[in-house]
This record gives structure tokens, C-alpha cells and sequence, in this order.
């Protein structure tokens, strides 16, 4: 492991992170990272991609084609990059990410950002309860028994992709123009939206790597090291964005047919589905149980955006987004059933 200051490296030491892997740079959440990295101008990133991939991925990438049943394709994808950002389709194969990070020490890669992006990964409770949270543990144990370092994304639900994913997720309905509400509509979860993830990972990306000296108190990348980057965009009841979404659409309450669901009860359906190999339940079972009203995945406490210095966004223009996603994401959907 490094030492704790820039001025204890060998000679040429920069102190900055400027090459980047990425896995998923033509996905959902990686698009985003990758657009904000580029957009710095101080980091060249390298997307591995699966070799028959028909992912478009961003301009200004360097495409490095791999194989995961040929660990060489991935360690020679990572050799001589600084820090390794995985953003894989929950789909992957279950061994995939362990691949990756195997790869990865055997790269000589000190530090990886896993698959994650998603709650507070230190409220244990609703971890075991969404199942996500033993996962992520087991990720972030293997990073570092294979001596790497790791930060990990904690930034509740994506805003837009939520409110654009269906009844399932923040419980919208676009075609119908129905809305589901858990309990009264009332309990408030903090969101980020995907822009905001994207700007997040680029300003950590961005901070010098290590201190000067003792001396050097500024904020750095190794501030951050296995620990979580915490951030939000808005701390919204869905009741709050029902009122974005009819001032955005210019809609009324007529428009809409709305339903309550016990929150508790919408949790353990989607939770039975789970157990017996329906993964639809899945995204029932998550949204519901961070909707819990004295439990809520509200993690707004811990958000560092100030530190981070990132600016306020608009609901109205966020939630203009989510709509603009709605017919892609039924797309995809439709491709995964199909
Ligand atoms: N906070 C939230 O609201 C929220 C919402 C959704 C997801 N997430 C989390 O965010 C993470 C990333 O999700 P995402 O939606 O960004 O992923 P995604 O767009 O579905 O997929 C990302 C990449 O995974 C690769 N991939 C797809 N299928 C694969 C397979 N069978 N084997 C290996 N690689 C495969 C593809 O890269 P190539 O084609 O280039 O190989 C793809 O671009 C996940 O951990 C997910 O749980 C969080």
C-alpha cells in the first residue's frame, strides 16, 4: 500500500488520477461517469467492453475489448491504470464482478470503485433486508484481502431512472397516467439523479491523490478510501414528485388515477416473488422497503455535496429528464424478456 504522502513517491509521482477503467461505459449509470471524466479534460479513460458487446459507448474512450472467460484479456485491458470504476448490468453473471477485481490486483491496480451505487452501505438493516447489502460487503471484503483499496457511491435511488422505471420503482405508470403510492405518499427518500453520480465520481476522480505532507489538509482522493462518497440531489416524497410531474406535464389531479399500497405489504409480496425465482419482485421488494415510513433509505444526513462542491439541481428539469427516459427503459425491459 502507498505511503500517506505525495512527497514520500518516487520521482515523477503526479498526484493525480489520469487513467481510468471503466466497466459499462455504455450503460445506464456508466455513461454518466464517463461523460463527466471526459469532460474534465485530465483523465484518459479505457472502456473494457465485452468483445460482442452492441453497446454504443461514449466518443473519446479507448476501447479495450474483453473476454471473461480470458482472465489475460482483462488483466491486459487494466495493466498500467490508475484507478478501475466497475458499473455492471445487475444481470452479469454472479462470478463476473469477482473477475474483474482478480484481474484487477493482478493489474497492480490500487483502487476500484464496485459495482454499486445504491444505499447507505452502513445501515445494515435495510442492506439485509433489500439482500443488496451483504453483496456489496462481500465485493469490498475481496477489494481489499486482494490488497486494493476501494470507494464505493451511496446515492439512494437515481432520480430520473426511478421515476421513469415503472409502478415498481417510484411507483409511476406514464402510459396510464396512474400512480402508486406507498402508504399516504408522504415519506421522503433521498435521490440523486444519474447527471449527478456522473459529476460526483468526476470531482473524486479529480482531487489530488495523496497529500503533500502532514502539513496538507486539503481534501484528497485517499480521503475518501474505503469509505463511501455520499451525495443527493433531492430528498422528495413521492407526493413531491407528483407535483412535479404535473407541472412538468401540465397535468391535474383529474389526469391521474391514483392507489395507496400498505408499504409493508407491497414489500413482503415482492419479497415472496424473489424467494420462489420471480425476479420482478425484486424491484418491488427494493423500492418498497426504502419507503418504509420510520425507516426510510434517507441518507441526506451523511451527503457531501458541499464538500464535494457540487451545485443544486432543478426537480423540474430532473423529473423532465425521467420522462424523456420512460420509452428506453420499456425498451430494455422488452429486450430482457425477449
Ligand atoms: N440507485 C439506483 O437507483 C440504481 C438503479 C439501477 C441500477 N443500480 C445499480 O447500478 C449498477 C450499474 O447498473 P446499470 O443500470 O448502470 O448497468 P447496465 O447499464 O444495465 O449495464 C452496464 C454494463 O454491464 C455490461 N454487461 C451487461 N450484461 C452483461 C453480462 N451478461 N456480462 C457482463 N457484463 C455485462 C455492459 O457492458 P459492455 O456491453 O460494454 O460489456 C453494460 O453496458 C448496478 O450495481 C445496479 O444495481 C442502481
Amino acid at each position: 500500500m502507498m505511503s500517506k504522502y505525495a512527497k514520500s513517491q518516487s520521482v515523477g509521482f503526479k498526484n493525480t488520477i489520469e487513467r481510468v477503467a471503466i466497466v459499462g461505459a455504455g450503460g445506464t449509470i456508466g455513461t454518466h461517469i464517463t461523460n463527466a471524466l471526459l469532460k474534465t479534460g485530465r483523465h484518459k479513460v479505457t472502456a473494457l467492453s465485452r468483445k460482442d458487446s452492441g453497446n454504443k459507448l461514449p466518443d473519446g474512450v479507448v476501447i479495450a475489448p474483453v473476454d471473461y472467460d480470458d482472465e489475460a484479456t482483462i488483466v491486459a485491458a487494466l495493466k498500467g491504470q490508475q484507478f478501475f470504476i466497475i458499473t455492471m448490468a445487475p444481470t452479469a453473471p454472479r462470478d463476473t464482478h469477482s473477475k474483474l477485481v482478480q484481474a484487477a490486483a493482478k493489474a497492480g491496480i490500487p483502487y476500484v470503485m464496485p459495482n454499486a451505487y445504491g444505499g447507505d452501505i452502513d445501515n445494515i438493516k435495510l442492506g439485509q433486508d433489500t439482500m443488496l447489502g451483504p453483496v456489496g460487503k462481500a465485493q469490498r471484503d475481496e477489494i481489499e484481502r486482494l490488497g486494493m483499496q476501494w470507494i464505493t457511491v451511496c446515492c439512494g435511488f437515481w432520480y430520473d431512472y426511478s421515476l421513469a422505471g415503472g409502478e415498481a420503482r417510484f411507483g409511476f405508470d406514464f402510459d396510464k397516467r396512474s400512480l402508486t403510492l406507498y402508504d399516504d405518499g408522504n415519506t421522503k427518500n433521498s435521490t440523486s439523479t444519474l447527471s449527478q453520480v456522473g459529476r460526483a465520481v468526476a470531482k473524486v476522480l479529480s482531487l489530488k491523490e495523496l497529500p503533500e505532507d502532514e502539513n496538507d489538509k486539503s481534501l484528497t482522493l485517499s480521503t475518501f478510501l474505503n469509505k463511501g462518497v455520499y451525495i443527493k440531489s433531492f430528498v422528495v416524497s413521492q407526493n413531491d414528485m407528483f407535483e412535479s410531474v404535473k407541472r412538468v406535464t401540465g397535468t391535474t389531479d383529474a389526469d391521474w388515477t391514483i392507489t395507496h399500497e400498505d408499504t409493508k405489504k407491497r414489500y413482503e409480496e415482492g419479497l415472496a416473488q424473489v424467494k420462489v425465482g420471480n425476479m420482478a419482485g425484486f424491484g418491488k421488494m427494493l423500492y418498497a422497503r426504502a419507503f418504509y415510513p420510520d425507516d426510510s433509505k434517507d441518507l441526506s444526513a451523511k451527503a457531501q455535496n458541499e464538500l464535494l462542491g457540487l451545485s443544486d439541481e432543478s426537480l423540474d428539469e430532473a423529473t423532465k429528464v425521467g420522462i424523456n427516459m420512460v420509452k428506453e427503459l420499456q425498451r430494455r425491459v422488452e429486450r430482457m424478456a425477449s
